[in-house]
């Protein structure tokens, strides 16, 4: 695997980069959270990184609400729970490591984000077959893949293992770099 492979899991060093001001610019984790989440949600985040979207996710949840951030860096999860954005939010919010293999939860979702981390996964089939076995049956998933990674030929790829998987894709939606799409059952 070398330094540039876009199938290597990112490193945690690498993690600033996913939590930059500029970020919050061009992708702003409320607009872009708050069509799929209600208050009292079951929100997953999978491979959440340092958190970006958590605290946003959690202000959306409400108190009823929980978001379920899981990683499979433990380093990644110390970020998230470190950030300052997290104080006050800290009950809504459960981090878990994962296998490299497993979303590894068994909790009903009513929605799930998969944002940059499909293709570090290294098989989307099971993962898509374990998301699908979690979503409730109006649950919706995000997934976005990053375009400077993800070539288009390849998302349609994921989209072809999502479908056979159990996943229905509704939309998707325009991003201007990026790949998205919104799965349900
Ligand atoms: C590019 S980062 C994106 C982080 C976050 N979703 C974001 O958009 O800021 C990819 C994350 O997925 C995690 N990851 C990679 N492979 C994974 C796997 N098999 N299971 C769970 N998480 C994984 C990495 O540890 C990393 O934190």
């Amino acid at each position: 695997m070398t330094r540039e492979d876009p199938h290597r899991v990112c490193p945690v060093e690498r993690a600033g980069g996913l939590d930059s001001g500029w970020r919050r610019l061009v992708q702003n984790p409320r607009r872009l959270l708050a069509p799929y989440i209600r208050p009292g949600a079951v929100v997953l985040d999978y491979g959440c990184g340092p958190g970006f979207f958590v605290p946003d996710a959690a202000r959306l949840v409400g108190e009823q609400g929980k978001v379920i951030a899981v990683d499979l860096q433990r380093g990644m999860l110390d970020l998230l729970e470190r950030k300052p954005e997290m104080a006050g939010l800290e009950a809504r919010v459960e981090t878990r490591t994962c296998p490299e293999y497993a979303i590894g939860i068994d909790e009903p979702i009513d929605f799930a984000l998969l944002f940059y981390v499909v293709h570090e996964t290294p098989d989307q089939s099971k993962l898509f077959a374990e998301l699908a076995a979690l979503l409730k049956p109006d649950a919706r998933a995000l997934l976005v893949e990053p375009g400077f990674h993800v070539k288009r030929r390849e998302f349609a790829e994921t989209l072809d293992v999502a479908e056979r998987a159990g996943l229905r894709l509704l939309r998707r939606p325009f991003r201007l770099v990026d790949h998205a799409a919104v799965l349900g059952k």
